[in-house]
């Protein structure tokens, strides 16, 4: 899984120990984790970071993250995509992923969640992709119905982020 996988504008490598800055900069960003959870603390942080770089296998309960690279950009750090199994009789993974602010709408989401969809499939074997976001995180939506995910069902009042019941869109796609 350490492999470095490439798509037509970005590389991606496995998570490892030089990543912690950007995960720290990610993970306590409120901005960029409006739509995902409350922020952590720093500790929080840390052991989601240390869990994330064991080694990975498809019963694995962690997540599998790759940075993802601009490929012609210098500082090419653009945001991270994971996949982590959630049932392994059915191949199922889930993913997530964040792109940072500035390289916003410029399709580096779909991209890599095409090229991670089709990574995990080839390499991995998983046949069924699941996704969860809110109902109002209209960009994520976009992304996952870009990468050709289907909205399966929205569940009102279902994750609570910053003190407010979100109503949860539940994506899927079978291979
Ligand atoms: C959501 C996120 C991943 C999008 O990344 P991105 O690289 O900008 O995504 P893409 O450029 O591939 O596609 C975004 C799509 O959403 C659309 N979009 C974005 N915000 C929108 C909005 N407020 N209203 C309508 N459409 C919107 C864009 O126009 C684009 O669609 P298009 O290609 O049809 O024009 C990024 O903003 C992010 O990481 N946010 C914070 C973390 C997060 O919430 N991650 C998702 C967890 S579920």
């Amino acid at each position: 899984m350490d492999k470095q996988i490439f798509s037509a504008r970005l590389t991606f490598t496995r998570l490892a120990l030089h990543d912690w800055e950007l995960i720290h900069s990610i993970y306590s960003n409120p901005n960029l984790m409006k739509h995902i959870r409350d922020v952590m603390s720093e500790e929080e942080i840390r052991r989601n970071f240390e869990n994330e770089l064991a080694p990975w296998s498809i019963d694995s309960p962690h997540w599998l993250t790759w940075i993802i690279h601009e490929n012609s950009l210098g500082d090419n750090n653009v945001g991270l995509i994971s996949i982590c199994t959630r049932n392994l009789e059915k191949l199922t993974a889930e993913v997530g992923f964040i792109i940072l602010e500035e390289y916003n709408g410029q399709g580096y989401a779909t991209e890599a969640l095409k090229s991670i969809i089709d990574f995990s499939v080839d390499n991995i074997g998983f046949k069924k992709f699941i996704a969860v976001c809110s109902e109002e995180h209209i960009g994520s939506r976009r992304v996952l119905e870009k990468a050709g995910m289907s909205l399966d069902k929205m569940v009102p009042d279902s994750t609570q982020i910053g003190g407010k019941l979100v109503t949860d869109c539940f994506y899927s796609l079978e291979i």
